[in-house]
């Protein structure tokens, strides 16, 4: 596996962010964009979701038009450990009414490292939801006065899910709400909670009924990967500690996360989205300003990685 940190081709470029050398900015050149876009307009979104592997094709036609690099250079820094962060680019679309060129560039990506898991929050490949001022949901997803805390995805399923891509498509009177991020390896508490005697021990997760999956699942807070790396899967609103003793080890795990120096906290511009491997890096959100027009529009993908030197093989975790 090659080492990412700047890598300039003609049609994309990666580099370090201004936010942390462990997460790159990726631009993906407008013309390549113009091009993929007019390749896939015989494939609306709806086909992406009927036929699964016309999504494998949106990846193919990105990577054909990035002279066969780009899926090498996404997956050399997915499973770096020192990277494993990406926040892309595509140049020249950047308005809500572009969300489902949106949909077709970011399936085009992660389809080039893995595939997509079916999200039961939309009945879909993907979910798209808006943030609006008022909210009545059972869960902090869509609360814009709350903080989304740090937590990796994929705790409440029984699915491997490797990578996790948040995009921007709209945002509209925003003041706050910045995305965070924490890498694994700069959590000064981490070795104090990975060696902990309840680290191993498996816990219960269940989600509240918005996310449409009723089952229960256990699973430890943390496991390691091939090469002996701490790897984590924890949320806080969906762990349900049996005992007091789980229960403080949650809570402290919970205030030492959120109060890390490391946690790093910036705008992703709209048109723009992170695609991170989530086995080592948490993501959340700060809290927004209240505004009566206040408007935020996500979509996210998660799935698993499918290339052969994946160090977090479905099974390897248990
Ligand atoms: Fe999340």
């Amino acid at each position: 596996m090659k080492k990412i940190t700047t890598l300039q081709e003609k049609s994309f470029c990666f580099a370090p962010s201004q936010y942390s050398p462990r997460l790159l900015d990726v631009r993906l050149d407008e013309k390549i964009v113009t091009e993929f876009l007019k390749a896939m307009a015989i494939y609306p979104v709806q086909a992406l979701e009927y036929k699964s592997f016309l999504r494998f094709r949106a990846g193919q036609i990105l990577n054909d038009l990035c002279e066969q690099k780009l899926k090498q250079a996404i997956q050399d820094c997915l499973s770096d450990r020192q990277t494993g962060a990406l926040l892309v680019h595509p140049q020249g679309i950047n308005k809500a009414e572009q969300a489902d060129d949106m949909v077709k560039i970011a399936t085009a990506f992660v389809h080039l490292v893995g595939r997509s898991n079916f999200d039961s929050m939309s009945g879909q490949f993907y979910a798209r939801w808006a943030v609006v001022n008022t909210d009545n949901s059972d869960s902090y997803l869509r609360k814009p006065h709350k903080p989304l805390e740090l937590h990796n995805d994929g705790t409440y399923v029984d699915e491997v899910t490797d990578y996790v891509l948040m995009y921007k498509i709209d945002e509209q009177n925003m003041v706050g709400g910045n995305s965070t991020l924490l890498h694994l390896d700069d959590w000064e508490d981490l070795k104090h909670f990975f060696n902990h005697p309840l680290a191993k021990r498996a816990m219960k997760w269940q989600s509240p009924p918005s996310k449409n999956v009723p089952k229960t699942i256990f699973h430890p807070v943390f496991e390691t990967d091939s090469s002996g790396n701490p790897v984590m899967l924890y949320i806080d609103q969906f762990v349900q500690p049996k005992d007091y003793e789980e229960g403080i080890y949650l809570a402290d795990m919970g205030d030492s996360l959120e109060n890390s120096r490391a946690k790093l906290s910036f705008p992703v511009p709209i048109g723009s989205f992170l695609l991170i491997n989530n086995l080592f890096w948490l993501h959340g959100r700060d809290k927004f300003e209240p505004h009566p027009q206040l408007r935020r529009e996500l979509m996210r993908q998660r799935g698993y990685f499918n290339f052969t030197s994946n160090p977090f093989k479905p099974g390897a975790r248990g």
